[in-house]
């Protein structure tokens, strides 16, 4: 079952009624984890201090903090500023196991000004969850995000 971003992307846009990066954020995560099917974590982690990512918004079982550029998914996401999408984590050395449920996971880098703003991360317990349709439809989900929000305030 595929979801239908473009739908998804407009009732996201609705949502986003602020311009504040908090409220934006945690809305955004429970928004994905109501609608996205067989996700155990959905959440933002925030670039605050440099190539280091802090634990953000989310929705799911506590995470780990922090997380350097140098590791794991998010950290690959945050280096390379390209998305990460993994098919079995259990099959990759350089994870960061949070939640041993976790099986596929997809990374978005969120970038504003030429600056890394911060990553989102989505988690499934399913292998191979997330298709290149969903990395393409979560990608122009952020761009609604970066959109509506002012995240230049969040490192005030
Ligand atoms: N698995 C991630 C760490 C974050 S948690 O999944 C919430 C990683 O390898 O970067």
């Amino acid at each position: 079952m595929i979801p239908d971003y473009p739908l998804l992307a407009r009732q996201l846009e609705a949502l986003l009624d602020t311009r504040d990066w908090l409220t934006n954020s945690a809305q955004t995560c429970a928004f994905l984890m109501q609608e996205l099917h067989d996700l155990n974590w959905v959440g933002f982690y925030l670039q605050r201090q440099p190539e280091m990512l802090s634990l953000g918004p989310f929705q799911g079982k506590p995470a780990c903090h922090p997380i350097p550029f140098s590791k794991g998914v998010c950290g690959a996401a945050a280096r390379t500023r390209r998305s990460q999408r993994v098919d079995d984590v259990h099959a990759l050395a350089d994870h960061i196991a949070c939640d041993a449920q976790s099986r596929a996971e997809l990374v978005v880098p969120l970038v504003v000004n030429d600056r890394l703003w911060g990553v989102l991360d989505l988690d499934s317990p399913n292998e191979g969850r997330f298709s290149e349709v969903d990395q393409a439809g979560t990608e122009s989900l952020m761009m609604t995000f970066v959109e509506n929000t002012d995240l230049a305030k969040a490192f005030q």
